[in-house]
């Protein structure tokens, strides 16, 4: 029998038929008890006193420090596609295997991404807000038609969000480390696609801040910034100062540098928020959790 720790928060929650499925492969589990993202003492404590073979893991850091105590982990099956909280380097060291679900969230994060943009050029999130409190107050909105879209990162995310926003007659440029060939969009650099875009769009991997105070300033007035993919890639402390001004007309946020986050955005009026739930579409979730109990099982017979 394998014993299989499970830290994201909501496994098993729309099929639960997934956990029969470990059962049947003679895999014992046990399920986060805090029901949140765990932190670095937290996880190391829970696979060194569980003695876990396997981890299906969330968004936890899962650092050289983790690994290395946690001496019976053979197996990281990620339920979801960033790996930026996995020491991959460390891992691979240390024996340990390493999967991810790609491909399988793209089109749950895209359309997150879209229903930001129109919530945010047609104030829907604000105008709720107020009504909820008795307010009848009409404000008026833009439209994405003819807008320019700036995509930072041009990989299957970032792609789909283009097509969406093309089918609303927006125009699309966007950057990416590597240089995209037969892309319909124009590629630019960052600091063209910062200047020119009327709504950027974050769709890059990686820890380094993308967006702060200078490239804030250098922003059209009245833009809009769209954050779906680490909240490491925003300095908040900037877009509080650019929301708070007026430059930035409204940010629309699923992920923050801390999560759950509890930071001062969340008094900005003009700030969206949501508790990164780019993947959260059932059909999309359904079949990530699938994908990876198949990788788990498939390392653990090999
Ligand atoms: C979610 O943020 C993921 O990387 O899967």
């Amino acid at each position: 029998m394998k014993k299989v720790f499970i830290s994201t928060t909501t496994f098993g929650e729309d099929d639960p038929s997934i956990l029969k499925e470990l059962a049947k492969a003679k895999i014992s589990t046990t399920m986060n008890p805090h029901a949140r993202r765990l932190n670095e003492a937290e996880i190391t404590d829970i696979l060194v006193k569980g003695q876990y073979d396997g981890l299906l893991a969330g968004l936890e850091p899962l650092t050289e420090n983790v690994l290395a105590k946690a001496k019976t982990l053979k197996v990281i099956s990620r339920v979801g596609v960033g790996m930026d909280n996995v020491d991959q380097v460390a891992a691979k060291k240390l024996g340990i295997k390493v999967f991810n679900t790609p491909g399988v969230l793209t089109d749950a994060v895209a359309e997150l991404t879209l229903g930001f943009i129109l919530a945010a050029l047609r104030k829907i999130a604000l105008l709720d807000r107020k009504m909820h409190v008795g307010q009848w107050e009409k404000k008026m909105g833009a439209l994405l038609k003819g807008k320019t879209v700036g995509i930072v990162g041009f990989g299957n995310i970032g792609m789909r969000v283009a097509q969406l926003a093309l089918a609303f007659g927006a125009n699309i440029i966007f950057t990416d480390v590597r240089k995209i060939k037969k892309a319909k969009s124009k590629q630019v650099s960052v600091a063209r696609l910062i200047k020119s875009a009327n709504i950027i769009s974050l769709h890059c991997s990686g820890k380094d801040c993308v967006i702060g105070e200078k490239e804030i300033q250098a922003m059209k007035e009245g833009v809009i910034i769209i954050n779906t993919a680490r909240g490491s890639l925003i300095d908040e402390k900037a877009l509080f100062k650019g929301v708070s001004s007026g430059k930035v007309a409204c940010a629309g946020l699923d992920v923050f540098l801390e999560e759950p986050y509890k930071g001062e955005l969340s008094k900005l009026d003009n700030v969206i928020l949501t508790p990164h739930i780019g993947s959260y579409a059932r059909e999309a979730r359904v079949i990530m959790e699938k994908m990876a109990v198949d990788n788990l099982i498939k390392s653990f017979l090999k």
